[in-house]
């Protein structure tokens, strides 16, 4: 039995919370928690601390879940890592690119496993179109586009005043909303990207420091060329799309559904599921990616995807951000 404790009972806390509860190899042993009034949301069974290096000290613990504000992730994964724990890491991997490079090392410095919660990786259709890509049977990827127009309320930053500060945000809409876009344009793509072009914009008058809006170029090594286009400034979330032609076929993303494009028709080639833990935008993979990586956890074998796997789409959001800045094109 893995005994799992989640620091952050925030949005996506109770998320994971849930997931780890609806697993039958696993028991929820601890929260931790700054927020006194999270208390009376834990589990029943769970035992609430307030500090997490206590609860590293005071639980036997396989594996402890990270689901705080991003300037906490590498702090509470080192020491995390450095108390012998196994770590569930929200997304994103670090702040920035250079604190993500410190993060890598930990896995091998401190040896535990480290999964990053880049969880859209497991969604049928995006398993299905990686699939099918990586196949080579229609080519080269020559073209993605990547989408996300999403709202968020002033409200929401008032709940989390984290989400509107740089130092401890990282960003805006690109590392907190649509990190898992250029994370999926990245991989979808099997190729790094070397050149970005972007533009960053605060279009809503909330009076944050990060942005709402994005707009991002990018050229990948194997030549192909992606559009990324994000903002949390539209009057409702619709569901991410991704388009993609290759030299031999040409692919939408679009409504949680992967089609290919013949002319007028369209062919259905996977559905997500319609039922979700979370909120709908987060898609419903939490409790799939955990589960996979509890079972390493137990057997010592199988598939999880490494923090390395986060250092891409940092760097892409790195870049964008230096290129608006600039006005210049930014070579990764
Ligand atoms: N994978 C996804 O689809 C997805 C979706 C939403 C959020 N997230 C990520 O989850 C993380 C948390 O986001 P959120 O929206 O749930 O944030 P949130 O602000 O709702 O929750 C954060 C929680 O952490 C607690 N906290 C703050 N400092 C702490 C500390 N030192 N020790 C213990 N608890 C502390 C806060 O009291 C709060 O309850 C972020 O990294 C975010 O990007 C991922």
């Amino acid at each position: 039995m893995i005994r799992a404790a989640l620091i952050g009972l925030g949005v996506i806390g109770k998320v994971h919370s849930a997931a780890i509860e609806s697993l039958q190899n696993a028991v929820l042993a601890a929260v931790c928690d700054t927020d006194p009034s999270k208390k009376s949301q834990v589990p029943s069974g769970a035992v609430f601390y307030d500090d997490y290096e206590e609860m590293f000290r005071r639980e036997k613990l396989d594996v402890v879940h990270i689901c705080l504000p991003h300037f906490l992730h590498y702090p509470a994964a080192k020491a995390a890592a450095e108390a012998g724990l196994n770590i569930f890491a929200e997304k994103p991997l670090a702040l920035n690119g250079k604190e993500a490079a410190e993060f890598v090392k930990l896995e091998d410095r401190y040896g535990v496993k480290i999964c990053l919660c880049l969880q859209n990786r497991l969604n049928p259709t995006t398993e299905t179109l990686c699939r099918l890509l990586h196949s080579g049977y229609y080519g080269a990827l020559t073209g993605i586009r990547g989408s996300v127009s999403w709202y968020r309320s002033r409200e929401y930053y008032q709940a989390g005043p984290w989400r509107g500060i740089m130092a401890q945000a990282g960003g805006g809409c690109m590392i907190n909303q649509a990190i898992h876009t250029l994370d999926l344009m990245q991989y979808f793509a099997g190729s790094p990207v070397v050149r970005v072009r972007g533009s960053i914009a605060q279009i809503l008058d909330y009076g944050l420091e990060v942005e709402d809006t994005a707009v991002g170029h990018f050229e990948f090594e194997n030549g192909a060329a992606g559009l990324f286009t994000a903002s949390v400034a539209n009057y409702t979330d619709e569901n991410v799309e991704l388009s993609l032609r290759c030299e031999g076929a040409e692919f939408s993303l679009r409504d949680r559904k992967l089609f290919r494009l013949r002319g007028e028709e369209h062919e259905l080639l996977a559905s997500d599921t319609a039922e979700f833990s979370g909120k709908a935008v987060y898609g419903n993979s939490h409790v799939k990616l955990i589960g996979r990586f509890y079972q390493v956890l137990e057997t010592g074998e199988g598939w999880y995807i490494r923090p390395e796997e986060g250092l891409p789409s940092l760097a892409m959001i790195d870049a964008v951000r230096e290129s608006s800045r600039t006005g210049a094109t930014v070579c990764v």
